[in-house]
């Protein structure tokens, strides 16, 4: 009864930080977001009768925290499909992990996938997003490829695709700043957030406008409308996060400079904008014609340490080889 499966990180333009009261993991705010190409988890899952509790194994190691993250998505997973085994859970990534480049959504996007196709389980796609989006809302996204949106009108929402990466072929650049684990996670970030920011309250009443309007601007494959909307909705998640008592502070200096640079860039005429989530990671948005143009502008800052560049990709699937 093995498994195995691919996910990709999704990055949002639209961003959500913050939940709803209930305890179902539902982001207080909608999010739209694109799933990159060149970045993966694979991720292999095998139950086994033999297996006295889940194990798992990423990157090489075992670490019990990431062990019980792992072990609550396989139960909720048992307790859909009414199986009761436990899982050896093999999981492995071509990037930084817990750095702000969106380790979760792909981790728990292809983690769903492999272990649904190990239990022949008959969930679908809505079912399955939702599934992962119980463990790490951004996963419920990286079910899918290309530009996504994650409402959040439903009870229970799922992540819908919005439009096909083949029908707007964007590139992102992943300016590398810093390859260290971020010092607060997410989710204990958005908590400290929503209880201590005099912006949350804005923060949340705001992004429904930024969705809709992204949303639109994906549809009429509007650059310059959804470079706007996107920059605005991060530089106001990251006034909201500067607020917080204590302060997140995920930026460092080369983040801050590549801003200024992608800002000026645009104000030249180069169709890119910027956008930043909870770590000191910049990613870059472009179009085809002007990878080249972007990375020369921002190679030489002091501090970045890689230039990572990415097609737009698929949403998780299974896959032969690990
Ligand atoms: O779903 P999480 O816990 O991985 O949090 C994601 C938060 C941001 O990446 C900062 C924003 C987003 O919408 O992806």
């Amino acid at each position: 009864m093995e498994g195995i499966a691919q996910a990709q990180p999704n990055i949002a333009l639209v961003k959500y930080w913050g939940k709803q009261r209930g305890g179902n993991n539902v982001p207080s705010t909608p999010s739209l977001s694109i799933t990159l190409d060149a970045l993966w988890t694979r991720t292999r899952v095998e139950f086994s009768g033999a297996h006295a509790r889940d194990l798992v194994v990423i990157n090489d190691k075992s670490d019990e925290a990431q062990r019980q993250r792992v072990a609550r998505c396989l139960d909720n997973i048992r307790q859909s499909t009414g199986r009761d085994l436990y899982a050896m859970v093999e999981s492995k990534n071509n990037f930084p992990t817990g750095a702000g480049l969106a380790s979760s959504a792909s981790g728990f996007s292809a983690l769903v996938t492999a272990a649904c196709a190990a239990l022949d389980a008959d969930l679908d796609r809505d079912q399955r997003s939702r599934l992962a989006r119980m463990s790490s809302a951004s996963a419920a996204r990286s079910m899918l490829g290309g530009f996504v949106a994650l409402d959040v009108t439903e009870t229970d929402p799922a992540a819908r695709a919005l439009l096909d990466q083949r029908d707007w072929p964007l590139e992102v650049l992943v300016a590398v700043t810093s390859t260290n684990a971020k010092s607060v996670g997410s989710t204990q970030g958005m908590l400290q957030s929503a209880a201590t920011s005099a912006f949350y309250a804005a923060w949340t009443d705001s992004a429904g406008d930024d969705f809709t309007a992204a949303r639109r601007a994906v549809l009429r494959r509007d650059f310059q409308s959804l470079a706007d909307v996107s920059e605005a909705s991060c530089l106001k998640m990251h006034g909201v996060m500067l607020t917080t008592k204590p302060a997140l502070v995920y930026w460092n200096g080369a983040t801050v400079e590549i801003i200024h640079r992608v800002r000026a860039l645009r104000s030249q005429g180069t169709p890119a904008f910027f956008t930043i989530d909870a770590g000191p990671q910049v990613k870059v948005v472009t179009e085809a014609a002007f990878v080249d143009n972007v990375r020369q502008a921002i190679e030489d800052i002091p501090g970045v340490v890689d230039i990572v560049p990415s097609a737009l990709g698929a949403g998780a699937r299974v896959v032969d080889e690990f």
